[in-house]
């Protein structure tokens, strides 16, 4: 069979198979062998038109599924699937993944670059021990394919498999993650996420004892000269406990501290690039000293958990989560001596400072005034330069008022009553009818009526193409479309 049709039926498998990896080397072989295919594949070939909703099956990436009653990925999102920016060379997305690779070096990290976005709900949320009420899992918030399928909100997914799976001491996994979300310069309902993950075998630790094996890798970490501020202890009984059916504090303390230690080093990486770059654009430029500080977090899947947050442009910016790993998850992947930490980053965010771009949608964009700007940096990381934006074409405002549903109309669509609007469905027809033209989408006014008791709502669409002027004509027709889609889907009553 040729390396492509094998790699096809690979996809098929790893995509259309619920049980991922059954722990078994191969399985991960050759899904890293896809990479090689792939990259000339799917980014190439423009994306078929994915069928209405109403189907019993969608296509994803070349494998068929069942649909049913949870089925809302709407085709707009479906078409991205086979853009992967995190294999796209020279991409802002590749080239900060390229960056944070080079701070966990193989062969202690192994990569993961290509796996299927198409998962299980037991990989995305049952695995890591979300409990069934959590909001993550609302339709509101998560793009289905049928009940028990779903495309990965997180990189997280594909922890319990790897640990599973037991490649290497580390792993760093880069993909791209689904969520319905809001309409806004920060946010698209794909982007990518680095995970990464370090585990020590209690089995290979020297007289079992794996904190000092933990801190004797510490040591052999570089140090920096970046300013931290980490004022909360180790662990703390209520806000950011021990696991202490499962590990010494000693454990959890030198976990914890090569877990900082390793993610300071990769922020120090990034931000002394994007000052290299910034003086390589202006000599002049003057590097404020950078200044991070480490904050208590909640996940489902780690204790203690923290967030790091780096201070740029005057606040606080939340960077990545992490923390050291719940021991339930080395049980249940049937490596019960093993324990360590993981986290997870969000690229978009980390290239919008790095590249200093200042809208997501451009990420997505096939404009060569784009593109060109980073030809070379891949084979070239010291080359990397901002992004000097093309120009700014001129906005549009348009304001959108309606009556939501109430609650006793019959027939229609059921999707939004006065009770159940979800901001999300209405972000996502903007998408799906206006594509990247809407540069955010904003509710200026929310109003019950007090005697009836009927809330109206206001949205301001703001539509700006980053490519091009649009006329009024098209900004007048897409919001006449636009508002049509509204009532149909969402059965409001325009005012
Ligand atoms: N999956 C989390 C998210 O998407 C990020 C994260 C937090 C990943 C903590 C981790 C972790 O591996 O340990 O928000």
């Amino acid at each position: 069979m040729g390396r492509v049709s094998e790699a096809l039926l690979l996809k098929e498998h790893l995509s259309g198979q619920f049980a991922l990896f059954d722990g078994s080397l191969q399985g991960l072989d050759r899904a890293e062998e896809d990479t090689v295919v792939s990259t000339a594949h799917p980014a190439t070939t423009p994306a078929k038109p994915a069928q209405p909703p109403t189907q019993s099956s969608v296509d994803i990436n070349g494998a068929s599924y069942k649909t049913d009653s949870w089925f809302n990925t709407p085709p707009n999102i479906i078409a991205n699937v086979p853009r992967r920016l995190h294999l796209q060379k020279d991409h802002p997305v590749y080239v900060t993944r390229q960056i944070i690779e080079s701070v966990f070096p193989a062969p202690t990290y192994k990569y993961h670059n290509t796996f299927d976005p198409v998962v299980t709900t037991h990989q995305n949320f049952d695995s890591l021990g979300f409990p069934l009420d959590h909001p993550g899992r609302a339709k509101s918030d998560t793009y289905y394919v049928n009940e028990s399928t779903l495309l990965r909100t997180h990189t997280s997914a594909h922890q319990a498999d790897l640990f599973r799976a037991n490649l290497s001491p580390g792993y760093l996994i880069s993909a791209d993650v689904y969520r319905r979300d809001e309409v806004d310069r920060s946010h698209y309902p794909v982007f990518h996420q680095m995970e990464g993950a370090r585990s020590w075998d209690r089995a290979n630790a020297l007289g079992g004892d794996v904190a000092a094996a933990v801190w004797s890798d510490l040591e052999k970490l570089p140090t920096h000269a970046m300013k931290v501020e980490d004022p909360n202890p180790p662990f703390h009984a209520e806000r950011n406990p021990l696991q202490d059916d499962h590990h010494s504090a000693a454990e959890a303390e030198a976990i914890g501290a090569h877990l900082k230690r390793s993610l300071e080093l990769m922020v120090v990486e990034i931000f002394s690039r994007a000052a290299r770059a910034a003086k390589r654009a202006d000599p002049d430029f003057v590097d404020e000293p950078l200044r991070v500080r480490w904050v208590e977090a909640y996940f489902p899947f780690t204790s203690p958990s923290w967030e790091l947050e780096v201070y740029y442009g005057g606040d606080w910016l939340e960077v990545l989560g992490c923390g050291v790993v719940k021991q339930d998850l080395y049980i249940n992947a049937g490596v019960p001596n093993q324990l360590g930490w993981a986290f997870g980053i969000g690229l978009e965010r980390i290239a919008m400072l790095l590249f200093q771009i200042p809208d997501i949608r451009l990420f997505w964009s096939q404009d060569p005034r784009f593109s060109n700007q980073f030809v070379g940096v891949s084979d070239n990381l010291d080359s990397l330069k901002r992004f000097v934006p093309f120009s700014k074409y001129p906005g549009c405002y348009k304001d959108v008022s309606f009556w939501l549903k109430s609650t006793s109309a019959a027939g229609g669509s059921t999707k939004a009553n006065a009770h159940d609007f979800h901001e999300n469905d209405l972000m996502e027809i903007v998408r799906s009818v206006c594509g990247d033209v809407v540069e955010d989408a904003k509710v200026v006014d929310d109003f019950t009526h007090p005697k009836t008791g009927r809330r109206s709502l206001c949205y301001r669409i703001n539509y700006r193409s980053l490519e091009r002027t649009l006329t009024n004509t098209e900004t007048n027709e897409l919001h006449d479309r636009l508002t049509q889609a509204l009532v149909e889907k969402l059965g409001v009553e325009i005012r």
